[in-house]
């Protein structure tokens, strides 16, 4: 009875100008390790469920994408938004038609773009969850320690009231705080980011959309008699006209009142940032990580971030905590804290270029 939703249909917009609106970074091998990273969060699944209990939630211009990069996947297991709409249509269309197919189904919702480095971990966590999904009328979210007060995440406050020793109730669930709001989340020690992998009963899931966001419940309660046939697809693409644009943190998690975390450790990284891979990579003994490594030369030069592949010669000459990152015909050049900036970079070329 478990199944696994696979959220692939963000754009990754952080990560510019490798992550692009027509390849984002889930689709990209970021880390050089030869496979993507909607590949391995593929592969982590198959040691937890049956391969044919996998779904791929993405919009309709990546599907092609996700059929290169994970052939074994069936059409069927591929669902396609015709609009991004954030994610909680994607968790609902996926979790409604898996309760279609199997009311009894205990469902783990991951993104596609994540690193876990400690696979074995990775799946204990998950395997203990689903276990408990099905026995609880509880939402399961993986919590993780926070190091820094990053304004990018969900922020879990947890209490000591458990079930199963293990998972704890949650008292509050802050998506995206502002950075003040961060910090005392930080120091007061009772907090921990969100690792947007959540654990629920399909049941419970559909519950929960009903309480908290009742005309997406509709929307895809309605459906119901479609799911699996030929009308799926273009009943679901007219569907999605009427979603409103929510992720699912702010339209469930921040409501719920039956929230559990799983403290988690296992290597995880959101790789939502430049600075998230330069923490990552190795770096020389001045702080510099090099991807790839034989076309640069640097000269009094540190704690810099270089990607440029290909053929191109960079030299560095005196240049302290910088990005520099070439893609797609685009260099950009940027302080590494500076590089929330980004966002509103890829906002302004679409807007000066009709591209990102
Ligand atoms: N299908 C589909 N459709 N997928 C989407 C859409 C959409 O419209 N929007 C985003 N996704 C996918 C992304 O590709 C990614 O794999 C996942 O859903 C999460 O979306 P992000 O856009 O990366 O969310 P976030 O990183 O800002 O925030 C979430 O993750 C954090 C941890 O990384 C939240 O859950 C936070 O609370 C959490 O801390
Ligand atoms: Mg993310």
């Amino acid at each position: 009875n478990y199944y696994a939703i696979i959220m692939a249909g963000g754009i990754g917009s952080r990560f510019w100008p490798i992550s692009r609106t027509s390849h984002p970074k889930q689709f990209i091998d970021i880390l050089g390790t030869g496979k993507t990273l909607i590949q391995n969060t593929y592969e982590r699944f198959l040691k937890v469920c049956p391969k044919e209990n996998i779904y791929v939630v993405t919009n309709e211009n990546y599907t092609q994408l996700v059929k290169e990069q994970l052939p074994d996947m069936a059409d069927n297991q591929i669902l396609t938004e015709p609009v991004m709409r954030n994610t909680a249509p994607c968790v609902a269309y996926g979790c409604f038609k898996i309760e279609s197919i199997n009311p009894e189904a205990s469902i783990v919702v991951a993104p596609s773009d994540h690193l876990i480095l400690d696979e074995n971990a990775f799946i204990a966590a998950i395997e203990k969850s689903l276990q408990k999904a099905a026995e609880h009328n509880c939402l399961i979210t993986l919590g993780i320690k926070p190091s820094r007060p990053d304004t990018g995440y969900g922020y879990i406050q947890y209490t000591d009231q458990t079930i199963g020793e293990d998972f704890h109730k949650v008292k509050t669930f802050t998506e995206k705080p502002n950075v003040e709001l961060a910090r005392t989340f930080l120091q007061s020690g009772d907090f921990l980011w969100n690792a947007g992998i959540f654990v629920w009963s399909a049941k419970n899931i559909v519950a929960a959309f009903n309480s908290y966001l009742p005309d997406m419940h509709e929307i895809f309660a309605d459906a119901r008699s479609v799911y699996n046939s030929e009308h799926e697809k273009p009943h679901i693409h007219k569907a999605y006209q009427q979603c409103i644009n929510i992720s699912i943190d702010y339209g469930i998690m921040e409501k719920a009142d039956n929230v559990y975390v799983l403290p988690s450790e296992f290597g995880w990284s959101d790789l939502g940032t430049w600075a998230s891979i330069y923490d990552l990579s190795e770096k020389d003994y001045v702080g510099n990580a090099v991807i790839p490594a034989e076309k640069v030369i640097m000269y009094d030069s540190s704690n810099c971030m270089v990607n440029v592949p290909g053929e191109k010669l960079v030299i560095l000459q005196g240049l302290h905590d910088y990005i520099v990152v070439e893609s797609n015909n685009t260099l950009l050049i940027c302080p590494r804290d500076q590089e929330q900036n980004v966002k509103q970079v890829v906002a302004d070329v679409k807007q000066k270029f009709g591209t990102k």
